[in-house]
């Protein structure tokens, strides 16, 4: 890892040789809670190599669920560290440790640092409950329900620095119904998440 663009190495033919011989990519999940998105992509066995899940809370529920599947686990709390900058720099050694090529964010509820972001050129994917660029951020459903949209839904897309602005990979729609609910609305666009995103 580190800054692939501009290193001559990573670009040239002896990377793509490398990689002939050795078509496994390896990833790492982080989330932060219950990890429905994890089990997603772990069920949907993707042909990736599944080298750790890395949670920010100690008690978040899909960590039991990632151990029980041999898939290593890992906490980096963030209350343990004085700033997002030293959070970011655990996070970071701990990812590191396992030398993923990808990285997927499953729920994964801290903003990250452009340095973090910066480490991990075109690597980091992340899924987001709304149609981007509507709805970046917390509440999604809530503020779909007031704003009077008719369609919904999720996004997977490439992290950049813009918070919930990188280049989007996927989208599915969903309809907001009369008489949605903020869970009712939440259910329908989660089952969508866990079809896209594999
Ligand atoms: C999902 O809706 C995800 O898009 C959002 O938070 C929720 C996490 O759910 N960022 P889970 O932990 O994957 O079950």
């Amino acid at each position: 890892h580190g800054k692939r663009g501009s290193d001559p190495f990573f670009n040239g033919p002896l990377f793509h040789l490398r990689h002939c011989g050795n078509p496994m990519k390896s990833a790492v999940i982080l989330i932060s809670g219950r990890g429905s998105n994890m089990q997603a992509l772990v069920e949907a066995k993707p042909g990736l190599e599944w080298r750790a899940v890395i949670s920010n809370r100690p008690n978040a529920a899909g960590l039991e669920w990632a151990a029980t599947r041999g898939i290593e686990t890992r906490i980096v709390d963030h209350k343990a560290y004085p700033s997002r900058e030293a959070f970011d720099a655990a996070l970071a050694q701990a990812v590191d440790s396992f030398s993923p090529d990808y990285l997927f964010l499953a729920g994964f509820m801290r903003i990250l640092t452009e340095g973090f972001i910066d480490r991990y050129p075109r690597s980091i994917l992340n899924i987001h409950p709304s149609l981007l660029p509507c709805f970046p951020g917390l509440d999604t459903h809530r503020r779909a329900i007031a704003s009077g949209v008719k369609l919904h839904g999720a996004t997977v897309h490439f992290v950049t620095p813009a918070l919930d602005h990188g280049p989007i990979l996927v989208q599915a729609a969903v309809p907001v119904l009369d008489g949605d609910t903020e869970d009712s609305l939440a259910g329908r666009v989660l089952a969508q998440e866990h079809r896209i995103y594999p």
